[in-house]
């Protein structure tokens, strides 16, 4: 109770504010804010699908302290949407420095000093290794803290150089501990605990899982978001919640990689039949197979907008569309119309006008078939709650009260 009195604070007052943490459950529950940058959401779709291609082209993963490719440790971070970026506040070395990170599943690297305003800080905590991360930085083991649940010897890179960030310091990495193998030189056969990894090896945390909640929100910045290490926040879903396990397929097996098949309305029209992609918090669009995404067009009568790079809908076609249905592990998981859509209240803020409705579905850049067939982005998380099980190797999915929202 007193950790929803606390999160409602946080929406009202809209700061991105220090973490929660509950005493009597081994569990860490940070806020995430999201923002929406007005200058830079005009490229919401081109970042997107550049980040998707990023993903396609990197090196498969490395064994664990094998030989590893050039190429692997030239992998960097992953392109980040600055269109739009959901971030938390961490403290590093002792006395704290503040950053502010993205929140991303889709690397496992945690790295800060992208704004070279506020650079990483060596204090009496702070070890230097003498690696270099991927990244193009300096790796540190340093403590890192959650509220004040302190994380020991967590390493970190500390940005020698960046680009395409703005007003955050770079990024948490709650993906896959395998997308670390490789990433530092000249340890190259070495792979990275992740700061859940962590968190849980020293006993901070009983699970080596992350719970993440997000909602939809029509402001330009929003406190809306929750991560909770070591569980879930039983007060952010409904029902139960499904596990399936990682997928097999490559390269979606290397990330938070599931099955799943779309069918459009109530006749069932077949969008993309069964296949294997991600999901993934530093995406915002839900991005579809091309050949799939030719079919949506088609059933909803969507055509291409030049102003924003989304699909749009005229008010009338938008008030006929019907709900996409996701099914995952032999579960649906409805998505209903307003899912699909970017909300209204903000279409001035990608170039958008009022006399259109403009859809959240997008074009992955390739036909299906590649292993990764799409990528479930922010605006499907948004819709519900989510668990990376990184322990056990499975993903979660459950309703939400945000699952029928209709705020767009
Ligand atoms: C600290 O972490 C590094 C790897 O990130 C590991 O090699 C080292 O053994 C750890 N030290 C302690 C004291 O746990
Ligand atoms: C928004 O994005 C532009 C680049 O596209 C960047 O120059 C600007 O600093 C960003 N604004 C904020 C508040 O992050
Ligand atoms: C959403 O609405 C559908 C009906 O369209 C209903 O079956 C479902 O239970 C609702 N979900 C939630 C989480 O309220």
């Amino acid at each position: 109770m007193l950790s929803q009195a606390f999160v409602a604070l946080l929406l009202a007052t809209d700061v991105l504010a220090t973490p929660l943490v509950q005493r009597n459950k081994p569990l860490i529950t940070v806020p995430i804010a999201r923002r929406v940058n007005a200058t830079s959401a005009r490229d919401l779709l081109k970042i997107d699908q550049a980040r998707a291609k990023a993903f396609k082209n990197k090196p498969a993963a490395q064994p664990h302290h094998g030989t590893v490719s050039a190429a692997a440790a030239t992998f960097g971070i992953p392109i980040t949407n600055e269109a739009v970026n959901y971030a938390m506040t961490v403290g590093v070395g002792s006395p704290a420095t503040t950053f502010s990170l993205l929140v991303d599943t889709g690397s496992s690297n945690t790295w800060v000093g992208a704004d070279q305003a506020n650079p990483f800080v060596v204090t009496s905590t702070s070890q230097d290794t003498g690696n270099l991360v991927a990244m193009l930085g300096e790796e540190f083991l340093d403590q890192l803290t959650l509220g004040d649940v302190v994380i020991e010897n967590q390493s970190l890179g500390a940005a020698l150089f960046s680009e395409g960030f703005s007003g955050v310091d770079g990024i948490i990495g709650l993906g896959p501990t395998d997308l670390t193998c490789g990433t530092l030189f000249p340890d190259e056969g070495d792979c990275i605990p992740t700061v859940t990894d962590n968190a849980f090896s020293q006993g901070l945390i009983s699970e080596d899982i992350v719970g993440i909640s997000f909602a939809p929100t029509t402001s330009l910045s929003d406190t809306n978001g929750e991560i909770t290490f070591g569980g879930v926040d039983a007060s952010k879903f409904t029902g139960d919640i499904l596990f399936v396990p990682i997928t097999s397929t490559s390269p979606s097996s290397e990330f938070v990689g599931i099955d799943q098949s779309i069918t459009y309305g109530a006749a069932k029209t077949p969008i993309l039949s069964s296949t294997s992609g991600i999901t993934d918090t530093g995406t915002t669009l839900l991005l579809i197979a091309s050949d799939a995404l030719a079919t949506y067009e088609s059933v909803t009568g969507a055509v291409p907008d030049e102003d924003t790079g989304l699909l749009r809908l005229t008010p009338a076609q938008f008030s006929s569309l019907e709900s996409l249905l996701f099914t995952i592990g032999g579960t649906s998981f409805e998505f209903t119309p307003n899912a699909q859509i970017w909300p209204r209240a903000l279409n001035t803020a990608i170039g958008g006008t009022d006399d259109f409705v403009y859809l959240i579905v997008g074009d992955l850049g390739t036909d299906s078939g590649s292993g990764m067939d799409f990528i479930n982005g922010m605006t499907f998380l948004e819709r519900f709650y989510t668990v990376f099980d990184s322990g056990n190797s499975q993903f979660g999915i459950a309703l939400s009260p945000s699952t029928n929202s209709t705020s767009n």
